[in-house]
């Protein structure tokens, strides 16, 4: 049997983000590196929308850049952290729309999301056409290896950490996914995050066993696209990370 083509987990449904609706502690969240990247290309301007923005924790880090941000999200239930910053509840699935015209934003930024979609297309397509044009479209997310095989296992672990992991894409097509949706794309960055097995899957209830699994695979030199290994008697591993900075053309 060939390696297992994801999509994990089809069936993520909006109550399963409501339980981590607060602001997120783990690492790949407040990263001062990631969101120094972001950052470096959103600039300033009227305004900037965060696409699948859970609690909108890049309102707290980009408001004062903005006259106005604005973030939309599929999880139904608004905590008070969510109310707050304004989120609004839209989950992209299908032929729905964002409640915002064509080319509203000066920015617009999707991150760490892509991975829990069944239809990333959907989001980034609605992504450029909310982008006025001119303005910067800024995808960050985990990427996965080429290799299908590594591939398949790093979409597995990360499905059992975290249930609603749809899957991880690749760095060409998240590429392919941004220009399919009209953007130029004007950067991409690929870096590591080295992290510990215990902060990785801090709020797995798996995690104990993963790590049985994880430590073995350690051991035999699997390429799971995380580069496991054994560092003092600690598991750690190297997150893939791609940022994608594009514009959106004039129309000519
Ligand atoms: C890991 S969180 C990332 C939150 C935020 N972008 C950040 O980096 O802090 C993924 C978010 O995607 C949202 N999401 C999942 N599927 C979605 C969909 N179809 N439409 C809109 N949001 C979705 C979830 O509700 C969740 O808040």
């Amino acid at each position: 049997m060939g390696p297992v083509d994801p999509p994990w987990n089809p069936k993520v449904v909006p109550g399963d983000f409501a339980k981590r609706a607060e602001p997120g502690t783990a690492p790949a969240f407040r990263d001062r590196l990631v969101l120094e990247r972001i950052r470096r290309h959103i600039g300033s301007g009227m305004s900037l929308l965060e696409v699948a923005c859970g609690p909108a924790l890049l309102k707290d880090e980009f408001g004062d850049r903005f006259e106005t941000v604005a973030g939309v999200d599929l999880t139904l239930d608004l905590t008070a952290h969510r109310r707050r910053n304004g989120v609004a509840t839209i989950g992209l699935t299908g032929s729905d729309e964002l409640p915002y015209a064509s080319g509203t934003f000066d920015a617009v930024v999707c991150r760490l999301s892509l991975r829990h979609l069944a239809d990333p297309a959907v989001l980034v397509g609605e992504a450029a056409r909310v982008l006025r044009p001119g303005g910067v479209a800024v995808v960050v997310d985990i990427v996965t290896s080429d290799d299908p095989e590594a591939a398949a296992l790093h979409n597995a672990l990360e499905s059992l950490r975290d249930p609603r992991h749809v899957r991880a894409l690749t760095e060409s097509a998240i590429l392919a996914l941004v220009n399919d949706a009209g953007l130029r794309i004007e950067t991409t960055e690929r870096w590591t995050q080295t992290v510990r097995f215990e902060d990785w899957a801090e709020t797995s209830e798996l995690s104990e066993p993963l790590q049985v699994i994880m430590r073995k695979l350690a051991l035999l030199g699997v390429d799971t696209g995380m580069h496991l290994r054994i560092e003092e008697g600690a598991l750690m591993l190297d997150q893939p990370w791609l940022l994608v900075a594009a514009d959106r053309p004039a129309i000519a």
